[in-house]
């Protein structure tokens, strides 16, 4: 079945009970067992296993064309369960030199407690990427495509011919394309991560995270720190991730066509000195992302002319674009990375530039969000 069918029916039969077409929200901590151990369908406690996690699992399994997900509370519990899965002190991990903030901040404050060590790399340059790994140890390399806030592209299958020929495993977040417009899985890549938040779940009403494995290698030992540190989906949350995911198809579609007329917009505007969008023909991964991707995302970032203090200054005067944190939502945000949500990787080599505005653009009317964004750089 292809994606769009995939979405509304994967993991969705309807209930053999009731005949309810939408998966319940199965909102119970425990389950009746018939006689000690006589568990109906191995669900025994909901760390463990729910019915609800279980649809939204199977569904995102079905759209990454992977052979198992797994669903957590949120992107960086995602995030966390797998690298304490697959990784263990004296393990080395190379991540892009523009990685998200949280995941930096994962590894260069949190992980490195506990022995394990990460360089970062501009994954754009796979000689770069070659010489890190040389005589290294490398566990993982975790890669981003588009990349955040910068949106450059990655060579998903170039990096997984060199991960995997030095022995590596190639961890792919997958956050900013969604499984529809990228399916990293099939260019090589050995496990997706998500922030379930963003455009899978898609209207800003739920945080989530998953990790979705090509094969069955780790689905065991991912199963088992899932239940062991228990940062796992709720139900309610599940269900509206699900939900989201039904128009995932239809609203990619749009985000993009949208995204598109403002970065052209952006591209002609005086007030702007450079914007990032893959889908921009002048774009170093213009190309790249035309023969990676199906589409060129909702995520447009503009650098001012005038400098950090323009960007600050613009962020504050939209009136349609909401100034927020966050992305992938139906309705368009606003943001400033180096003081919102990169403002961890501040003093690291991983800072972003001042000057650098966000955009997540939504799905309302393309000429309601031009005319915002003019009036905001006037
Ligand atoms: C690319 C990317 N990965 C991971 C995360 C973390 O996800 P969450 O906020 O759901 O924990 C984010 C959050 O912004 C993100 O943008």
């Amino acid at each position: 079945m292809n994606f769009e069918t995939l979405a509304i029916h994967a993991g969705q039969e309807p209930d053999p009970v009731t005949g309810a077409v939408v998966p319940p929200i199965y909102q119970t901590s425990t389950y009746k067992q018939d006689g000690v151990g006589g568990t109906r369908g191995g669900y025994e406690y909901s760390r463990t296993r729910n019915p609800t996690r279980t649809a939204l699992e199977d569904c995102l399994a079905a759209l990454e064309n992977g052979s198992r997900a797994f669903a957590f509370a949120s992107g960086m519990a995602a995030e966390d369960c797998l690298l304490r899965t697959l990784c263990q002190p004296g393990d080395h991990v190379l991540i892009p030199a523009d990685a998200y903030g949280g995941t930096y901040r994962l590894f260069a404050r949190v992980l490195t407690r506990w022995g394990i060590t990460c360089d970062a790399v501009p994954q754009t340059d796979i000689e770069a990427v070659r010489a890190a790994l040389r005589g290294r140890q490398t566990r993982l390399v975790w890669a981003e495509t588009p990349t955040n806030p910068l949106l450059s592209i990655v060579d998903l299958r170039a990096l997984a011919g060199e991960a995997h020929e030095a022995g590596a495993l190639l961890v792919t977040d997958n956050t900013f394309a969604s499984p529809y417009l990228q399916r990293p899985l099939d260019l090589g890549a050995d496990a997706v991560v998500h922030s379930t938040t963003k455009y899978l779940g898609g209207h800003s009403d739920v945080v989530g995270g998953a990790v979705i494995l090509r094969d069955a290698t780790h689905a065991g030992d991912l199963a088992f720190t899932q239940n062991a540190t228990g940062a796992v989906a709720g139900p309610f949350d599940s269900w509206l991730t699900l939900r989201g995911l039904k128009t995932l198809a239809v609203r990619m579609d749009r985000h993009c066509a949208n995204a598109a007329r403002i970065a052209e917009m952006l591209a002609a505007h005086p007030a702007v000195r450079e914007v990032c969008y893959p889908g921009l023909p002048g774009h170093p991964g213009h190309k790249l992302a035309a023969a990676q991707m199906r589409g060129f995302g909702g995520m447009v970032s503009f650098r001012l002319a005038a400098g950090a203090g323009k960007a600050v200054d613009v962020c504050g005067r939209t009136r349609l674009f909401t100034l927020g944190e966050s992305l992938g939502g139906v309705e368009s945000l606003i943001e400033h990375p180096a003081r919102m949500t990169h403002a961890s990787a501040a003093g690291s080599p991983l800072e972003v530039p001042a000057d650098l505005v966000r955009l997540s653009v939504g799905i309302e009317d393309a000429d309601d969000l031009l005319e915002d964004l003019r009036q905001a750089l006037a």
